[in-house]
């Protein structure tokens, strides 16, 4: 058969656009994980990061049908250096979605820039309230909680056990005073009264002086607001100054999670409020501890279970646009729509892009934290000043 030239034209635009289009359908999805790589949040950046690629690689590797290729910024959980790191993933790189971080103060950093260029933003741990609140936006979603969240479940916990007086203790910054605020507004709802707030600078672990307060005052329980290395020292700390013996020591769940190999004996009896606990006995946890166990040669923890559902999110998404990241309305509200199957027990995310969830009360024993109860079920972040 013979062409004029125009119709040779006109297939070859036919024939190489849809090439073109196949390639760009099937090309790998570019992922930006900003997590802390050094210092006191390290090993919960790692368990993010395996917990993300744990789902990716129990689904042979690809999400709706694209592989995946990983570019990595250590962001040292240091907001000063937040614009710089997250601009290497999004304008060096190029990442179709930023995965990021721990640290509240980097990732409201990191949210002003994925808002500023409009990139998908997944949120693995970061409780920053702000960025489902005054700074949410369509891109952003989180797999994690709020700071407010645990906080408030611890508050409503502590009541329920009869305290009535109690002093908090955390970092000074914005996930720490966002947690205590959130205990206060549960404890005080439920009839005690907050007395005295301690705070030292983050990731400082000389506690001593402000231990030497707490002995002092003799508050009913203490409510503390500590993770990862700091956790570990704090809650070591408290139990060397023979403190464990004579004021209860509550927290949000970060304060006993991924931490209890190190911090041993002196956490034992612990209670704690968090979205997750070890020993959630589903099908769906003891198949996602066993097969984490195995991929890792470690225990899974809230940090997995938070990266593991990070990667569920986003699937969620880009199987709703059937792999078109182009369909970026589709593949945003679907993310806010998923009903997430999530280890912790299945979830909803808010209109605000945050996990609706159940907080659950939880006890140190030996090296679990075991469920004692639903502090408080399906509990919602008040996303105050969130307006979309
Ligand atoms: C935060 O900065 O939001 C955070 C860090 C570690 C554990 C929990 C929250």
């Amino acid at each position: 058969m013979f062409t004029t030239p125009r119709l040779t034209l006109l297939a070859t635009v036919l024939c190489c656009g849809a090439m073109a289009a196949q390639a760009q359908n099937s090309a790998p999805i570019k992922v930006g994980l900003m997590l802390p790589a050094t210092g006191t949040y390290a090993g919960l950046g790692t368990a993010i990061e395996n917990g993300f690629k744990l789902y990716v690689s129990e689904h042979g590797g690809k999400l709706a049908g694209h592989s995946i290729e990983y570019f990595k910024v250590d962001d040292e959980s240091d907001p000063s250096k937040a614009t710089d790191n997250v601009n290497k993933l999004i304008k060096r790189d190029n990442v179709d979605v930023l995965v990021g971080t721990v640290h509240s103060g980097v990732a409201l950093g990191m949210a002003k820039a994925a808002r500023d260029n409009n990139t998908l933003l997944i949120v693995p741990n970061a409780g920053a309230d702000a960025i489902t609140g005054p700074m949410c936006a369509p891109n952003i979603v989180r797999s994690s909680f709020t700071n407010w969240q645990p906080g408030y479940a611890t508050g409503v916990a502590a009541a329920n056990k009869g305290y009535k007086k109690a002093m908090t203790i955390t970092w000074n910054y914005s996930a720490g005073a966002e947690a205590v605020k959130g205990f206060t507004e549960g404890f005080e709802k439920g009839g005690g009264k907050v007395t005295k707030d301690l705070n030292l600078p983050f990731p400082n672990v000389e506690f001593q002086a402000l231990l030497t307060e707490i002995a002092s005052q003799k508050p009913d329980v203490v409510f503390a607001f500590f993770a990862g290395g700091g956790a570990v020292k704090f809650v070591k700390d408290y139990a060397a100054a023979g403190l464990n013996k004579s004021v209860p020591l509550m927290g949000s769940g970060f304060l006993t999670d991924g931490t209890l190999q190190a911090q041993g004996a002196a956490a034992q009896g612990i209670l704690t409020a968090l979205h997750y606990a070890d020993n959630l006995d589903t099908p769906r946890n003891n198949a996602f501890r066993k097969n984490y166990a195995i991929a890792y040669k470690s225990n899974a923890d809230v940090y997995a279970v938070q990266g593991y559902d990070a990667a569920q999110i986003l699937n969620a998404g880009l199987m709703a646009a059937k792999g078109d990241l182009a369909k970026r309305d589709v593949i945003t509200s679907a993310m806010r729509k998923a009903v997430v199957d999530s280890p912790r027990g299945k979830f909803t995310i808010s209109a605000a892009g945050n996990p609706v969830q159940d907080m659950y009360l939880r006890e140190v024993k030996g090296e679990n934290n075991e469920m004692v109860s639903i502090a408080v079920k399906a509990l919602a972040d008040p996303a105050r000043g969130c307006k979309l």
